[in-house]
Order: structure tokens, then sequence, then C-alpha cells
């Protein structure tokens, strides 16, 4: 058990490290791309590197400059080697195997993409079946009407464009078949119930792809891309989302957070706690290429409970456990609805928050409710519970481990935590910062 001690207050400014969703689309588009990319600020992480690898294998030219935090990446265009053993691994990353697939199912080779017990869980049917329905040879493990990693991906003569509405709004899945496009015959038209990050769109337009939004679809089609030679990665916003809430829910505070990546399909936590009554300044907006950055100033802030929409989540689907934190501390009761999508994360992240909460004697509950056809998820919090130091299960969920810590030590007494080493998925320096605090 890690014992978390009380923090009473901060005073500070602080750098986080950078974008993972960024990183990874920066390895595949730049390896989709004939010549020499230099790709600056790239995230070091198990995930980041797990992709990195991956493209190795299929015999991508990488040379991976860990100390200058940089990556070159020298690439003969979109057709790779098929990789020396079959079988490419994704680890535990989501974001590996679902957009990686969309670029393999347009290959000329035979490739298998495994997974660890935690992502072997994770539903791929997501991807498989709109890739299929493009043509390609793609089946994964079948098990109670969904498929699982690991995936089999097979050569197919040629990928034709659909129009296709997702039914879930996931980045992933939208990446996926975008990635196929580039690969396929006539314009695919994607639509998404509602929007989710767009860190793709504007990474493959800037590497030149014939791609553009239109009456609510993304439109794309087979394109040859070409570096612009050069690329900076900002700060994860999903990183920096830990100190916010920190500084927000201590007392006496400020914290002054470093060139964080704010593109707005990314940030919907801002605009959420700002209802709360969140005190959040946002200073040096500037443009990286195609992604937008800038400071995040935090002071300490009374909140109050809001009621969040379903429509609202994609904005903020890797900070519903923070917000979650803030309800604890608001006045008033907080309603999330739509969360369904948080029970196939890397954990439930529904149920890991909840039994964490609840030990700490939180006021938490979860209700299902139909939503058209569909059964979907909502939290209710009631704000302004005494905190019960607790000895914490992080369920090797790296979001619930990090939420959880900011949450013991925004607390008078404390707690403990069973497991942190699966913070090293998306950000290995975060014990280092709180222990800066
Ligand atoms: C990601 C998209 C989101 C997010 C994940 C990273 C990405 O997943 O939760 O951490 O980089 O595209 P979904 O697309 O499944 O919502």
């Amino acid at each position: 058990m890690i014992k978390i001690s009380p923090l009473q207050k901060i005073k500070k400014e602080i750098e986080i490290p950078s974008d993972k969703s960024i990183s990874h689309r920066a390895l595949m588009i730049s390896s989709l791309s004939k010549g020499k990319t230099r790709i600056r600020n790239f995230l070091q992480s198990h995930d980041t590197l797990i992709t990195l690898n991956c493209f190795k294998k299929l015999n991508v030219g990488i040379t991976y400059k860990k100390k200058d935090k940089e990556v070159i990446i020298n690439s003969g265009g979109s057709y790779f080697d098929a990789p020396k053993k079959l079988n490419l691994y994704s680890g535990e990353s989501g974001t590996t195997i679902r957009l990686i697939s969309g670029i393999l199912a347009g290959q000329r080779f035979i490739s298998c993409l495994s997974a660890a017990p935690s992502l072997e869980k994770r539903p791929m049917k997501r991807i498989t079946f709109p890739l299929r329905l493009m043509g390609a040879d793609i089946q994964g493990r079948e098990e109670a009407g969904n498929e699982y990693p690991p995936l089999s991906i097979k050569p197919v003569k040629g990928l034709h464009s659909i129009i296709y509405k997702t039914p879930v709004a996931s980045a992933q899945i939208k990446s996926a078949i975008i990635f196929a496009s580039l690969f396929s015959k006539g314009i695919t038209k994607i639509k998404e119930p509602f929007i989710s990050r767009d860190h793709t769109e504007r990474m493959l337009k800037f590497f030149g792809a014939k791609l553009k939004k239109q009456s609510g679809y993304i439109l794309v089609e087979k394109s040859k891309l070409k570096t612009p030679g050069e690329i900076l990665i900002p700060g994860d916003f999903s990183s920096a989302a830990f100190f916010v809430t920190l500084g927000l829910i201590l007392k006496n505070s400020e914290l002054r957070v470093k060139n964080v990546g704010l593109n707005s399909t990314r940030t919907g936590l801002i605009p959420a706690l700002k209802s709360m009554g969140a005190k959040i300044r946002i200073l040096h907006k500037n443009r990286s290429y195609f992604e937008p950055y800038g400071d995040i100033l935090i002071e300490s802030s009374s909140l109050k409970g809001i009621t969040i929409k379903q429509e609202d989540i994609p904005l903020m689907i890797d900070e519903i456990p923070l917000l979650m934190i803030c309800a604890c501390f608001a006045r008033g009761t907080t309603k999330i609805y739509g969360l369904k999508e948080l029970r196939v994360k890397e954990t439930d992240r529904i149920t890991s928050m909840v039994y964490n909460l609840k030990k700490a004697g939180q006021d938490i509950e979860t209700k299902s409710y139909k939503s058209g056809k569909e059964t979907n998820w909502m939290v209710k919090i009631k704000g302004g519970k005494r905190i019960r130091p607790a000895e914490f299960k992080s369920f090797s969920d790296h979001r619930t481990a990090m939420s959880l810590i900011i949450f013991a030590l925004a607390s008078e007494k404390g707690g403990g935590i069973d497991d942190i080493e699966c913070i090293n998925k998306s950000f290995p320096g975060f014990i280092s910062i709180v222990d800066s605090l």
C-alpha cells in the first residue's frame, strides 16, 4: 500500500508531459508519409512506445532520441513491409490496436494484433464491423456477440468507401475508418452521434490528406500523405486535468499548468468545471501547427453541483473520474449522464470510482436508464460529505489511480493506494510532480 499524505495548499507552475493521443497519431501518420518527419515533444509512456515498436516491426525507419523527447521517422510511404513475425503486440493500448487495424486493413500482408490480458477484454467489433463493410478481411476472437483481441488481418484486392454512422461517439472507431479510407476507392463519409476528439482529422489534413467536414459528416478519400518535416506535440490536457482538479479543490491554492493542448474536442472538462463555479483562466493561447495550446491558471474555488448531459461526455471522456471527485467537493448534487463507455475503458471506471468513493464515505449512486433503444448509465453524487481516510484500489487503471491520489491529497487525512505502476501507461512523471508539490 502506498501512503498518500494530504496537501495543505499549492502555489506553483508546473509542466506536464506531452499528449498521448497526439503522440500515437504522430507515429502513425508520419509512418504513412514518405520522407523524414521529426516529432518533437513525443510522449514517452508504455502505450506510445507500444505503437512505436509496431512501426519498427513494419520496417519503418525510426530513431528514438529519448533524452530529447524526439522521434525521427524515415518512411518509404504508406505501404510497409510484412513483420518478420506475424504478430504485432498492442500491450494495453486501445488506441494502438484500434487505429493500427485501419492501417493494416489496407496493407499487402497478413498480420496479427495481439494484446495484454486487460486489452483482450475490450470490445473490437466496433472497428472490425465497419472495416469489414469496407471490404477488409479482419477478424477478432468471437465471444458473446462481440469480438476481442487478438485480431487477424489478411490482405484484400482493394478496400472501398462506405457511408457510416458510428453507433458510439469514439475517436478510436472514427480514426480506424479514416485510416482505412486512405487506402480505399471512393469517398468515405462518417457521422458520429456526438463530436469526439478530432486529432486524427487535424493531423491528417496537415499532412495533406483529402479530408473535410461537410454537413455533419467527415469526408475522406484515398490520399498520399506529404510530411511537413516537423511537428510539435503539446502537453496532454488529460494529464493536466489531474492538477487542474487539485488546484480547484485545495484551499488557498494557485496553480499554472504550462503548454497544455487546448483542442476543444478534448477540454470539455473546463466548461463543465466553470459552470460548477471554477476559477479557471487560459493564458498565452497559441497554435502548434494544427493543435491549439496554452497555459491554464487555476485558483481554489467553491464548487456547486451540476448536471452533465450525454452529448458532453465524449469531450471529457477520460476526465469523468475527476469530475466525480469535484462533485464530492461541491455543494449540492451532481448528475452525470451518458457514462456507458466508461464500462469498457482499461477497467470499468464507473465500478472502480464508485467502489473507492463509497469506501471514503461519499454519497454516490449509479443508475441505468433508457436512451432511445439502448441502456445507458448515470451517476449521482451528493457533495460535501466528510472524507474518510481509505485504502483505495486502482483496479490497475492509470486514470482511476491518479484520480484517487488527487482525491486523497485534497482530503484532510490522506489515504493509501494499492498500485501505482499502471500510471506509467500515460503519465510516467505523475508521482514526481505530486512529490514536488
Ligand atoms: C482515445 C480516444 C478515447 C479515449 C482514449 C484515447 C484516442 O477512447 O478514451 O483514452 O486517442 O483516440 P474512445 O475512442 O474509445 O472513446
